[in-house]
């Protein structure tokens, strides 16, 4: 079926209501979207982060959803300390292991080459298959292509702004299916697929959540791993999923980050869904990643 778009404002909250802007005194914000992601100038994340900057780093994060960091070059140890601030540092391996002790053991190294095609360009925020995914994720750049491999971010409380308001009524107190095993995600685990399968099986989610930091009612189905919507027929179920998941498509809601060596995003996990553009195969693009659980949320509630 095609889907016309209306043409015209959207919009376009940044903050909840009645939330003012944060003015940060240790470091400078330069914002590089109307709604998400915002360049921090000042901060050298090597060097330990005293509570006073982490709360005002904590306070942009909250309103800016993405930060974007430059000339960073942290060492897997600086960039599994910082994270580790954040919460529980975890190296997001689909059956949990227990997490090493050292910060730099959790910081995973990917490079996509090619032998190794990257699979990230579909949109999606990490691990929305645990009862509890990833509350951020902190990733920098190694090795860049020579042009190209830029990752786009999705603000998906704006996106459920902009949704009719029928579509708003008819989603409250819907729950989405969540399973890792879809699409190319699978096969990556050949042969170990069905133990996995049953180690990992898929959970339930609210369609809409309560940003468990904001408050915000913010969108919560992706492209790759949300499954089907609870209640509906298998076709209601895909026509509306894919309508929800089109919000994300929406340039409104979108903030393009361009990476150079050292470059760093830290991104709120559920406020942002995020796409990481494989535009560069079969250039090299090396990337280090460290993600954290929350401390204080173990499950997500519905708007
Ligand atoms: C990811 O999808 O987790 C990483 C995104 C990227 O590599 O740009």
């Amino acid at each position: 079926m095609l889907v016309r778009t209306n043409a015209g404002p959207k919009v376009m909250n940044r903050l909840g209501s009645g939330e003012s802007p944060f003015v940060p005194t240790r470091f400078a914000l330069r914002p590089q979207s109307r709604t998400l992601g915002a360049l921090v100038e000042g901060v050298d994340l090597c060097r330990p982060c005293e509570p006073a900057l982490h709360a005002e780093l904590a306070s942009a994060l909250r309103e800016w959803k993405v930060l974007f960091f430059r000339d960073q070059h942290l060492t897997a140890q600086e960039q599994g300390s910082f994270v580790a601030q954040w919460g529980d540092l975890t190296d997001d391996q689909l059956t949990g292991g227990v997490p090493s002790p050292n910060p730099a053991d959790n910081v995973v190294v990917f490079t996509r080459d090619a032998q190794t095609v990257g699979l990230e360009n579909g949109w999606h925020s990490d691990g929305t298959f645990r009862p509890m995914p990833t509350m951020g994720t902190m990733l920098q750049a190694i090795e860049v292509p020579e042009v190209g491999g830029d990752t786009v971010f999705a603000d998906m409380a704006a996106a459920y702004d902009n949704l009719p308001d029928d579509t708003r009524n008819f989603l409250e107190g819907r729950t989405a299916r969540h399973d890792w095993s879809l699409g190319a995600y699978a096969a990556k685990y050949g042969a170990d697929l069905a133990r996995l399968q049953a180690e990992v099986p898929p959970i339930r989610h609210p369609v809409v959540v309560r940003h468990p930091v904001t408050d915000r009612p913010t969108l919560f189905v992706n492209r790759m791993f949300t499954a089907s919507i609870d209640g509906l027929t298998p076709d209601e179920s895909d026509e509306l999923l894919d309508r929800l998941c089109r919000q994300a498509d929406l340039p409104e809601v979108q903030c393009r980050f361009h990476w150079e060596p050292g470059s760093v995003a830290f991104w709120d996990n559920i406020a942002v869904q995020h796409y990481g553009v494989n535009d560069y195969y079969p250039e090299r693009r090396v990337m280090a990643r460290a993600t954290y659980f929350s401390r204080e949320h173990d499950a997500l509630v519905a708007w």
